[in-house]
């Protein structure tokens, strides 16, 4: 992994004379950002502000290129206009909204038609030659999924992309981006992997999940391993269970017609989860870069427990939410969101035990859950440690004591807690939970960046530590498979609960046949 700029505001940090304020080991190189989707609701809400916000910092190189392509018919000043309101929000000046509007071009036509990406081609001939970029190209798929294989065939009969002999470096490079969801199941992303490397080799293949770009993500394995205190306790000896939450308070937001048919379990549960999950589990790695990370995530992935069908009828939790309440006004329930089939059988919520059977973790059950239109927005790891052996302060009256808890808040409140019991003050022995804070914001002074502006960035520079492999993509699906595959069979029944609580009672029985209770959030 490249060592990467740091930013210390927080006094105590500053006085630090050992940090460097800023380190930064590769410069980025010229290159055209192709965005195929560049009318869509990603490219607007992320994309476009993570490059602004990039090229204002100075960390994409000067004479970089984006293109965008659509089916929308627009002329380049009218792509430009429309992303002027994308980058608004990313605080720009006049200077350097005209500067970043410079480099925006696009081209409209449907993925299906091979003139419209021969125009493409020349398109990007041209540009590159006004701008003096030596035809380093990523290609990002900022398009609903089923679209993906008509633009990897496309792209490779257009002859726009150059497969990669032995160094990814080499110039002209090409890359691409694959959002995510990377096929359906595993047979499709077996499909798409195959297919995508008649274009591209491995190295040249960047697939994306945002998560993986979030700082407090990142922050997992810098807490694991670059502290002693945490890493010995790491392991099934000292921690009794792992709770991983994904919450959204947000219902789909017009995504009917991917939403019904992906649910939560293959929008949320197979990429973002599983990736939370593998670095919370995974042993350290060799060394800090790309394939001795995702070797050892990839070996979790391996070492989950395949659901019998009798087990996901037990262990999981599919539900769906009903017309309920959001901030207090009045929603909609899934099946009557637009677009949505008023007799859809999709879960919107997830929950279910796992377990990854290795030596490190035997006998640990991770609870993980995600839903939309929960209570609140919370993404949360909750690492729940085992009771002291011997009940002490039992004689005392303290009969019970509470778990020692650490969460690993990804968002919002980014930052890690860890709660312990304390003595309460008075004559009595009573022991209260209390909490050892950190927040980001408290301690660096500043927000965490946004996860794209990280991953771009990283595709620019050629390390892809922080995308998913190949085999990370389909051993996560041959896993979601196997629940899939058992919920067909009606076991278990999907549930419903009301917009804006935390799940159907299910959820909490589930954690109840345990012996134990979601932690809050
Ligand atoms: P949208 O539906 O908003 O955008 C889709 C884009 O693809 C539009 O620009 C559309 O063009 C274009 N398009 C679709 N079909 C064709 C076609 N046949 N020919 C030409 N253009 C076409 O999707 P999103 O931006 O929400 O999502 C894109 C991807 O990003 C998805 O894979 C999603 O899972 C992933 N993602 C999205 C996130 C988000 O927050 N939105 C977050 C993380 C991942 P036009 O509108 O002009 O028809
Ligand atoms: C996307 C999902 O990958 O992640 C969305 O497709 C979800 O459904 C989003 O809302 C959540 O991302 P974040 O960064 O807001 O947690």
């Amino acid at each position: 992994m490249n060592a990467r700029a740091v930013l210390a505001t927080a006094p105590e940090i500053r006085a630090n004379p050992l940090r460097e304020e800023s380190v930064t080991l590769k410069a980025a190189d010229p290159c055209t950002f192709v965005v195929f989707g560049a009318s869509g609701d990603l490219t607007h809400r992320k994309l476009i502000p993570a490059l602004f916000r990039l090229s204002k910092q100075k960390l994409l190189h000067p004479q970089t290129a984006i293109v965008g392509f659509a089916r929308r018919e627009w002329t380049n000043e009218q792509f430009r206009e429309e992303m002027k309101h994308a980058v608004e929000s990313a605080g720009a000046s006049p200077s350097e909204w005209e500067r970043f509007a410079g480099a925006l071009f696009y081209q409209s036509g449907v993925f299906e038609d091979h003139a419209a990406f021969r125009a493409l081609g020349q398109l990007l001939s041209k540009v590159e030659e006004e701008r003096g970029v030596p035809g380093n190209r990523i290609f990002h798929f900022a398009t609903p999924p089923s679209e993906y294989a008509t633009l990897v065939r496309n792209i490779g009969a257009a002859g726009l992309a150059r497969r990669a002999l032995r160094d990814d470096h080499a110039v002209p490079w090409s890359r691409v981006i694959i959002e995510k969801p990377f096929g359906r199941d595993l047979q499709s992303a077996r499909d798409l992997n195959a297919l995508v490397h008649t274009v591209f080799a491995e190295r040249q293949v960047y697939r994306i999940d945002h998560y993986l770009g979030k700082e407090t993500v990142q922050n997992i394995l810098v807490f694991r391993l670059g502290n002693g205190i945490f890493e010995p306790l790491w392991n099934n000896r000292y921690v009794e269970q792992v709770q991983i939450t994904v919450a959204e308070s947000v219902g789909i937001e017009g995504r009917a017609a991917y939403f019904d048919t992906a649910g939560i379990s293959r929008d949320i549960f197979q990429n973002h989860m599983m990736q939370l999950l593998t670095l919370t589990a995974m042993e350290p790695p060799a060394r800090f870069e790309a394939d001795s990370v995702r070797d050892e995530k990839a070996k979790v992935l391996r070492t989950l427990h395949p659901m019998t069908r009798e087990e996901v009828a037990r262990d999981t939790v599919r539900a769906q939410y009903a017309a309920g309440a959001a901030g207090g006004t009045p929603v909609p329930g899934y099946c009557e969101e637009p677009g949505v089939n008023p007799r859809s059988q999709t879960e919107t919520y997830m929950a279910a035990r796992i377990h990854v059977d290795n030596w490190r973790w035997s006998g640990v059950p991770f609870f993980l859950r995600a839903g939309k239109r929960l209570a609140k927005r919370s993404t949360e790891i909750a690492i729940v440690f085992r009771q002291p052996p011997f009940a002490l302060f039992r004689s005392a009256g303290c009969e019970t004591l509470e778990a020692n808890v650490l969460r690993l808040r990804i968002q919002p409140d980014e930052g890690i807690s860890l709660s312990f019991g304390s003595k309460s003050p008075g004559q009595a022995l009573h022991i209260d939970p209390v909490q050892m804070d950190f927040y980001y914001l408290t301690a660096f002074g500043q927000d965490p960046p946004d996860a794209y502006e990280r991953l771009l960035l990283d595709c620019n520079l050629g390390d892809s530590t922080l995308f998913a492999r190949r085999d990370e993509v389909e051993l996560a699906w041959e896993f979601v498979d196997g629940i899939q595959i058992a919920w067909r069979s009606g076991a278990p029944p999907l549930v419903k609960y009301a917009a804006g609580t935390w799940g159907p009672p299910q959820a909490d029985e589930l954690l109840a046949a345990s012996g134990s209770r979601w932690y809050r959030l």
